[in-house]
């Protein structure tokens, strides 16, 4: 499944329009495959497409320095920047450490519409619905801003904190559902056991608050990609 994202990802870079990029453990494969399907590219073509990358990342926490590896500049910059020494400047994300989140988040949700707004926006699923950093009630036109991160969030993060869910920042700055639902296209990724309850009530129940990911069905072009753990609460028909 990995490959198939990172497929889209190579056509999608190539394309030309700003790339929308994800965190998260269901991503780092698809990275990996990212890298790998580069390095394979003939010298040329890999050239081409590497001065041409511009992506935005969803989210930050706020309070954490881009040096910081548990932010997700530090993330990013572990998966893709660095391996791929691309500058700094290609891969955006939102300034974790701005003396002024808010308006920090307004920069942000500017200068991704500056660029003309998302072509082919990545999207994994928090447990409890979020997408970027969404979390419930969310309804469709939220901006990007700073909020409040949900209890089950910052212990489902805990990972990269020492499993302690109090270390978790308790503030990110996340792209809204309106930058996310103004992207050309969206593609939904979604891995494990744990994810099939809530990705059957994103895309088979009326779109509500309380699911952010039920907005995206509202979208023209959402390619969802699940592996089979995910896909199980889904019924036959609704896969392919
Ligand atoms: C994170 C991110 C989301 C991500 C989600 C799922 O906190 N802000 O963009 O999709 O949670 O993460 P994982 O793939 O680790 O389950």
């Amino acid at each position: 499944m990995a490959e198939a994202v990172a497929d889209r990802l190579l056509l999608a870079l190539a394309e030309g329009r700003p790339l929308g990029l994800a965190t998260g453990r269901t991503m780092e494969p698809v990275y990996a495959a990212l890298r790998a399907r580069i390095a394979a590219l003939p010298a040329g073509q890999r050239q081409r497409l590497l001065a041409g990358w511009c992506s935005f990342n969803l989210d930050e926490y706020v309070g954490l320095a881009p040096q910081d590896p548990r932010s997700f500049a530090g993330v990013m910059a572990a998966a893709l920047a660095d391996p791929l020494q691309l500058p700094a400047a290609a891969l955006q994300l939102p300034n974790g450490c701005a003396a002024d989140p808010d308006a920090e988040a307004r920069r942000y949700g500017a200068a991704v519409q500056a660029a003309g707004g998302i072509g082919l926006q990545l999207l994994g699923i928090g447990a409890n619905g979020h997408v970027g950093f969404n979390e419930p009630p969310c309804g469709p036109e939220a901006p990007c801003r700073c909020l409040p991160l949900a209890a089950a969030t910052r212990s489902q993060n805990a990972g990269a904190f020492g499993g302690e869910p109090a270390a978790v920042p308790p503030l990110a700055i996340s792209l809204g559902l309106a930058e996310i639902l103004a992207a050309d296209r969206l593609l939904l990724v979604v891995t494990g056991a744990a994810k099939a309850e809530i990705l059957r009530r994103s895309l088979l129940e009326p779109p509500c608050p309380q699911v952010p990911a039920s907005w995206l069905q509202r979208h023209r072009q959402l390619e969802v990609l699940v592996d089979a753990a995910a896909a199980a609460e889904l019924p036959e028909r609704a896969v392919s």
